[in-house]
């Protein structure tokens, strides 16, 4: 049977780590929406085309590519063919997709690529809106937070181990102001489906969410 999990929540929760273990553990495949729009925005700062004007964004959006690959089980973003898996994860890249992610034109852009893909295999999708817009039939929907403090804690974290200079609180700056862009715009707005089940992980280790959000599963799809 081909079954979709759709994972939404704010940015930092641990959705990707999260999804990519699963997914893994179940044998499916993981898909991350937000670097699709990612890629979406990487392309407009990198043609000059101005992130808050939306008619010039929409317009931009004929000669953009985006497709997902996966190698050795990892998910690859190619931009017009490009690799851009590293390139995305910059934080001008962040904010940039924060703001183009907005736009009704980018939504459904990637809309039917993301249904596509659940249509074909059993899928992790990962992202804001994949219970409530993108896979509302989905088997399975959960809706993974935590606290903006957690997840500005683990950010800063995972930033510093990797050599980038900043400072906790413009961490926690930029986690806010995501949450509010995410939850505030009209199209497509972060919300909790009325049937997903809320897995806070304010006080979970990486294991524990990961055993939470597997029990989710299974009890859903009666294994
Ligand atoms: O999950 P992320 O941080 O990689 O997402 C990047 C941006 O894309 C974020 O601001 C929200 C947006 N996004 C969205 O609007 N819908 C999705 N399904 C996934 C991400």
């Amino acid at each position: 049977m081909i079954y979709s999990v759709a994972l939404d929540g704010p940015g930092g929760a641990g959705k990707s780590t999260i999804a990519k273990k699963v997914a893994a553990l179940k044998g499916i495949l993981y898909v991350d929406t937000g670097a699709m729009y990612r890629a979406v925005a990487l392309y407009m700062l990198e043609n000059g085309v101005d992130i808050n004007d939306e008619k010039s964004v929409c317009a931009a959006l004929e000669n953009v590519q985006v497709d997902l690959a996966y190698q050795d089980g990892a998910q690859r973003v190619l931009l017009c063919g490009e690799d851009v898996s590293d390139t995305i994860r910059r934080s001008r890249v962040s904010m940039a997709a924060s703001v183009t992610s907005a736009y009704k034109c980018v939504r459904a852009f990637l809309l039917d690529a993301q249904r596509d893909v659940a249509a074909r295999q059993s899928v992790v999708m990962d992202g804001r809106d994949i219970g409530t817009v993108v896979l509302p039939s989905a088997q399975v929907k959960i809706f993974l937070t935590a606290d903006s403090r957690v997840r500005a804690r683990r950010r800063y974290k995972e930033l510093t181990e990797k050599g980038v200079q900043t400072d906790f609180d413009s961490v926690l700056a930029d986690i806010e102001k995501r949450d509010w862009q995410d939850i505030h715009r009209r199209q497509s707005p972060l919300k909790q489906a009325q049937d997903a089940v809320l897995v806070d992980t304010s006080e979970m280790d990486f294991d524990r969410a990961v055993r939470a959000v597997l029990s989710v599963i299974e009890s859903k799809l009666g294994e």
